[in-house]
């Protein structure tokens, strides 16, 4: 039987109905506009799409948005000026530094000068300490989204192998936290493998649910998996050009070979992706009500 297919394009539609609906309660109610201020240092192409999809979002749900495209030889100290200018301004309630940014600006240091309660990337160490002790007011929008999918799909995490592969800060590390932690958390078994694995397929073999993360286009193939497996694919790769000069988009799984294997998997694109900008918007309004 075919898999079923997690369509995240869908849920994320339906999160951003809800979404509608509570922003509209927080103006009517409590006088309050949500606000993201979103900064991008540079011309990198698809850093410029994302950006742009933010704010678009941002602009279909009414949330009041304030972009600053930067220069990519903007100094640090520009940039952290910048920062602490929106950390006091009352109208903004998230601040977006997209990354990566240029090589001579510490991330580090850009994402530590960030109000760890305008953070709705939750990527300062604050959050990221928060989530790893089930405290957190934000989770990190990639991962929350994938918990979100499995939730809205109703497919049951507690008790389940998962196996995350990859070990980025913004998903492998988030997720596997989440995936672990006690109800109403993930309450699932986890294996993190990374590049430092050896023969990794011996461990995604065992995955009930398969969470990969890599940025390798189709580095997972049927070979890997058993029969019944969920897969999440969080990979968008970009493979080629369409004659018409569109991006040919592959995910980190190779869905051709692993499909047929699945009991239910996400599709590429059209799966994670369009979750990450819906959940930056939900954290927008969690950051707005906490105001
Ligand atoms: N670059 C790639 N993904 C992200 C993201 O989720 N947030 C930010 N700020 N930059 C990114």
């Amino acid at each position: 039987m075919a898999a079923q297919l997690i369509k995240g394009a869908e849920v994320s539609k339906q999160i951003r109905e809800e979404l509608t609906k509570e922003i509209e309660e927080l103006k009517e109610k409590h006088g309050v506009t949500p606000g993201l201020a979103t900064i991008l240092v540079g011309e990198d192409p698809g850093s410029k799409v994302y950006v742009g999809q933010k704010e678009k979002a941002c602009n279909n749900l009414g949330i009041y948005s304030v972009r600053t495209d930067l220069p990519a030889d903007t100094s640090e100290a520009d940039l952290l000026d910048l920062v602490k200018k929106l950390n006091d301004d009352s109208k903004i309630h998230g601040i977006l530094v997209q990354l990566p940014l240029p090589k001579h600006i510490d991330a580090t240091r850009v994402i530590y000068a960030i109000e760890p309660d305008k953070d709705v990337d939750c990527f300062h160490p604050v959050n990221v300490g928060k989530l790893m002790i089930g405290a957190g007011r934000f989770l990190p929008c990639t991962p929350h989204g994938i918990m979100e999918l499995l939730k809205r799909y109703d497919i049951a995490t507690e008790g389940k192998h998962v196996v995350v592969v990859g070990r980025s800060n913004i998903v492998g590390k988030p997720i596997a936290n989440l995936m672990l932690q006690p109800p109403p958390g993930g309450n699932a078994t986890v294996t993190l493998c990374h590049t430092g694995t050896k023969d990794l397929a011996t461990y995604t073999k065992t995955a009930d649910i398969l969470i990969v993360a890599v940025g390798q286009p189709k580095m997972v193939t049927g070979d890997m998996v058993k029969e019944g497996v969920v897969v999440i694919d969080v990979g968008v790769n970009r493979i080629g050009k369409t004659p018409e000069g569109k991006a040919i988009l592959a995910g980190d799984v190779d869905f051709d070979s692993v499909e047929p294997k699945a009991s239910a998997i996400t599709p590429v694109p059209g799966g994670v992706g369009p979750m990450t900008i819906t959940m930056l918007m939900k954290n927008t309004v969690v950051a707005a009500k906490a105001s």
